[in-house]
């Protein structure tokens, strides 16, 4: 403040022109635009989140890392509701504060701000203990609200009751791939698992080599998986249908090509794919299938992949016992299909580079028939 008793800012009276044109009803009005459009922002993003579910069954897969849509405020476990609520809570009690700010905000600009005439100094309230104590203890308690809900939220995800009978299931990342393992039905499989609908599962995950995380945003919470340490995550999915999951860290050049599928399926039916899956690949029921055997074993694909039943059992690769069934190719970076299976075994490298799988250079006649063999392997 200078010493004729007028507020004096660092640049002089150029900023305090700007501060009072501020003032007043342009103020509320540059107030009211930023509350609306931070509310349309919130809006969007959350109703973005809820929508993304409707679309699982129809995602165009292998068009980049939007292939898997992020729909946690959809959850289809209870663990993911858990998450979603408390979700919702924390965003209403914060909705609330903000419009509280808000309203103060505008009332103070309309009551206080400088009027023609009036050039003596406002009240000084520095110091008011009642202002004080109410703005350390107010949000304290709001703040105290949201950390009960979260330790409260988070004692329900990571400790459910009867955690000690679960299912099972292993989750192993690679760069850039992910292994499954039910150690119940001595099942090994890759990118795509398959689990029973009302059943508590304990997912076991690691690493083989980089951190990754494990997230299957609408059936549990997501969880690193880190090299020589094991991390928990429980599901209980409360419907059948196809859950998109992913790797949700930065691993290396083809982390968003590290998607997997959860099928969730009644006990019955998820039975019947676990004693599949466990059981021997198919063998070739036509002549082309039966060289694409020869040349699988004449290569060395033997060397890196399994498939039960036959001399192959390899275990740097994914299992390729029943390659055909699944969703995609190399963690969604192609559907699957004959042809496709055929462009990436010709070379890996143009559609997942740097991925440890090289390029085979092969005829293409046995091209043709190993990828009709890997087909077939349902
Ligand atoms: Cu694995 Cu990102």
């Amino acid at each position: 403040m200078s010493r004729d008793g007028r507020w004096k800012s660092g640049r002089g009276p150029c900023r305090e022109r700007t501060l009072r044109s501020l003032g007043g009803w342009r103020g509320v009005a540059l107030l009211a635009a930023f509350a609306a459009a931070t509310t349309a922002l919130a809006l969007m993003l959350t109703s973005h989140g809820a929508l993304a579910a409707g679309r699982n069954s129809t995602t165009p897969i292998g068009s980049g890392p939007s292939a898997a849509p992020l729909a946690p405020l959809h959850g289809a476990s209870r663990f993911a509701l858990d998450i979603s609520n408390l979700f919702w809570i924390i965003l209403a009690e914060s909705g609330v504060v903000f419009f509280l700010v808000i309203l103060a905000l505008a009332i103070n600009i309309v009551r206080f701000s400088h009027k023609p005439g009036q050039d003596d100094e406002p009240k000084q309230i520095y110091g008011n203990r009642r202002i004080e104590v109410a703005w350390t203890a107010i949000p304290a308690v709001i703040l105290l609200v949201a950390l009960v809900l979260t330790i409260v939220t988070m004692n329900a995800v990571n400790s459910p009751a009867h955690a000690a009978s679960a299912l099972k299931v292993e989750a192993i990342g690679h760069q850039w791939w992910w292994e499954f393992r039910i150690p119940k039905y001595h099942v090994v499989t890759a990118n795509e698992v398959h689990l029973p609908v009302h059943t508590l599962v304990q997912v076991d995950t690691t690493s083989v080599d980089v951190i990754h995380s494990f997230w299957i945003p609408q059936l549990d919470r997501q969880i690193d998986a880190t090299p020589n340490n094991h991390t928990i995550v429980y599901i209980d999915a409360d419907r059948t249908g196809t859950f998109p999951g992913a790797c949700y860290e930065f691993c290396g050049a083809d982390h968003a090509w590290m998607q997997f599928r959860a099928v969730v399926q009644t006990p019955a039916r998820f039975q019947a794919w676990a004693r599949r899956e466990a059981g021997a690949g198919a063998s070739p029921a036509s002549v082309q299938g039966a060289n694409g055997q020869s040349v699988f074993f004449s290569q060395s694909c033997a060397s890196c992949h399994t498939i039960n039943g036959t001399p192959a059992n390899g275990t740097a690769g994914p299992n390729l016992s029943h390659v055909g069934s699944r969703w995609g190719i190399a963690g969604g970076v192609l559907p699957m299909s004959e042809r496709n299976l055929e462009r990436w075994v010709r070379d890996p490298q143009i559609y997942k580079p740097g991925a440890l799988m090289p390029a085979f250079d092969l005829k293409k006649s046995d091209l043709h028939a190993l990828a009709a063999y890997l087909y077939s392997l349902k």
